[in-house]
């Protein structure tokens, strides 16, 4: 099957496309013939190399964590799939950016996404599910997350609203009329959080969400003032230090389901800034990595 790979870490340029050995679904698990896959930042961070110490890929190795398709072949255990089924999913931690991909968390595509869309929610909807879920009942609550704006934080602010709380959001002031466009109050990020976000919610803050590349987590935890309703998707080491809890994607396909449904009912439509097809890989890493929003793969 045709193939991005990397055969060593490094910048976007390693990436090469070629031909690799095709994968076949195993138990519990379904082949998908690739439409799309998304660039998530653990995609870029595993191609540079940051996490090799203690996440090393076997190399060569195919980039992307989550992929739109149809089913062409069930591994054995399999109920709620059918070869011809149009789904999307999670792969491995790094397997999907080819033409043949297999999932172990799956979910049919609503109605109506685009295959771009369906390949932007994967992983990002069942981040912002499983962070949800930590959370517990968010109505008629006020949720804070920081990087709303981004693919989870996008996520998780439709799932929050839906859920029937006021969602106040941060992100480039650019992105501002997407937030608000979705219902999120939005403010930006950075110093002087506190006093924003007090001006948009005098009532306070009930819980928060920590979905950026910040150093926030100190921030929402005193914004919010109680660690079991601060959750973080990316600071492990705030975490422990704070008492607050490191919430990851689970390769659980209720999650994807939850999102899916959303987006049945027009609740929840993953944003995509760019697509560009599977020949154009450099490129995909290279506007991912320069955080330009969220890059969708095409495959002919
Ligand atoms: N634990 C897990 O299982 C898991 C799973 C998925 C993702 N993650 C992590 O979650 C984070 C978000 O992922 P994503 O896919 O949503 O990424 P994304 O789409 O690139 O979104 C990044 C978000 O961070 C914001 N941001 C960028 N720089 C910032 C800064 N200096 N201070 C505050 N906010 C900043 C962006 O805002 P603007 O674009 O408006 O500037 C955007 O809202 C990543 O760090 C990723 O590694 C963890």
């Amino acid at each position: 099957m045709r193939a991005a790979r990397f055969h060593s870490y490094g910048a976007p340029d390693v990436l090469v496309i070629e031909d690799a050995p095709e994968p076949h679904a195993l138990a519990g698990s379904v082949r998908i013939r690739v439409h799309a896959t998304s660039v998530n930042p653990i995609d870029v961070l595993l191609r540079a190399g940051h996490l090799a110490p203690f996440l090393p890929l076997p190399l060569p190795a195919v980039p992307g964590r989550d992929a739109v398709g149809v089913v062409d072949e069930v591994g054995p255990g399999v109920t709620d799939a059918q070869v011809g089924d149009i789904v999307f999913g999670l792969g491995g931690v790094s397997d999907t950016t080819a033409e043949f991909a297999v999932l172990t968390a799956w979910s049919s595509v609503p109605h109506g996404w685009s295959t771009g869309q369906a390949a932007a929610a994967g992983l990002a909807s069942a981040t912002a599910a499983a962070a949800l879920r930590a959370l517990g009942d968010l109505k008629g609550k006020t949720f804070l997350i920081e990087g709303a704006s981004g693919a989870v934080g996008g996520a998780a602010a439709a799932f929050a609203l839906a859920a029937g709380a006021t969602v106040i959001g941060t992100g480039r002031e650019s992105n501002h009329p997407h937030l608000e466009s979705l219902g999120v109050l939005p403010t930006t990020y950075g110093p002087g959080l506190a006093e924003r976000v007090l001006a948009l919610a005098p009532g306070g803050v009930d819980a928060a969400l920590h979905s950026a590349p910040s150093a926030s987590l100190p921030d929402l935890l005193s914004i919010v003032g109680d660690t079991s309703r601060v959750v973080t998707v990316i600071d492990d080491q705030g975490a422990a230090r704070l008492g607050v809890r490191k919430v990851d994607a689970r390769n659980e396909s209720a999650l994807l389901r939850y999102a899916a449904a959303l987006g049945t009912d027009g609740l929840y439509t993953p944003r995509v800034d760019h697509e560009v097809s599977l020949a154009d890989i450099v490129e995909a890493h290279t506007l991912a990595e320069a955080g330009s929003g969220k890059v969708v793969i095409t495959l002919p």
